[in-house]
């Protein structure tokens, strides 16, 4: 069976959803463990209650290097084949990428190349932007930029909030991150995707 782990900094309301897609049946893979760079995260403590292993990746106290030769150690000790982040709010190094090329899998809360970098939701707000929405990609070297997989466009109404705006996109996110993996892990990033640019 497919296996993967997440990685998050924060709340983890998709790795919940991706949690009970397993859970369900709707995805067939295991999540081997949750990965933070921060212990107090929110999605950690969800993770556990889970009965989901999770780790913390020593950023603050031994940097990036360190921490991201802990974590590729740990998903070949494990057989760990795909790396999904789910708010994971560092940069992975271009070895990294490198090191997992084509193994690792974002989500963005804008519709790409629109509004990227770490306000995706209130850039596009602030902008005014009428439709907005979510995108899942394969990590690159750069920041959100690397091959779409999925987008979904959610539409932003004379009587939505910020508040309102955010409920959206995360519902599209918990809707559509699972189905992408799920196509992903069966059949192999599609080809007219991954090289149409
Ligand atoms: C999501 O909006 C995701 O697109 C972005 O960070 C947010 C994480 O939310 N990369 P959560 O921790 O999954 O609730």
């Amino acid at each position: 069976m497919t296996s993967f782990c997440i990685l998050l900094s924060g709340r983890g309301s998709n790795m919940e959803a991706l949690a009970d897609a397993v859970r369900d049946g709707r995805l067939d893979a295991r999540i081997d463990f949750v990965a933070s760079d921060t212990a107090d995260a929110t999605g950690l403590e969800r993770a556990r209650e889970r009965g989901i292993e999770t780790v913390v990746l020593p950023y603050s106290s031994e940097g990036k290097k360190a921490s991201e030769q802990r974590l590729s150690r740990l998903c070949s000790a494990r057989g760990v084949e795909w790396i999904v982040l789910a708010g994971f709010m560092r940069i992975l190094s271009s070895e990294f990428v490198m090191a997992h090329a084509g193994r690792i899998v974002n989500i963005h809360p804008s519709l790409l190349p629109s509004f990227p970098g770490r306000d995706g939701i209130g850039d596009a707000w602030r902008w005014g932007v009428a439709v907005t929405g979510v995108t899942i990609h394969l990590v690159d070297a750069g920041i959100d930029s690397g091959p779409i997989l999925a987008q979904r466009a959610v539409e932003i109404l004379p009587e939505d909030s910020l508040e309102t705006l955010e409920e959206k996109i995360h519902a599209a996110e918990h809707a559509l991150y699972w189905k992408t993996l799920s196509e992903l892990f069966r059949t192999g990033v599609p080809a007219e995707r991954r090289w149409r640019r």
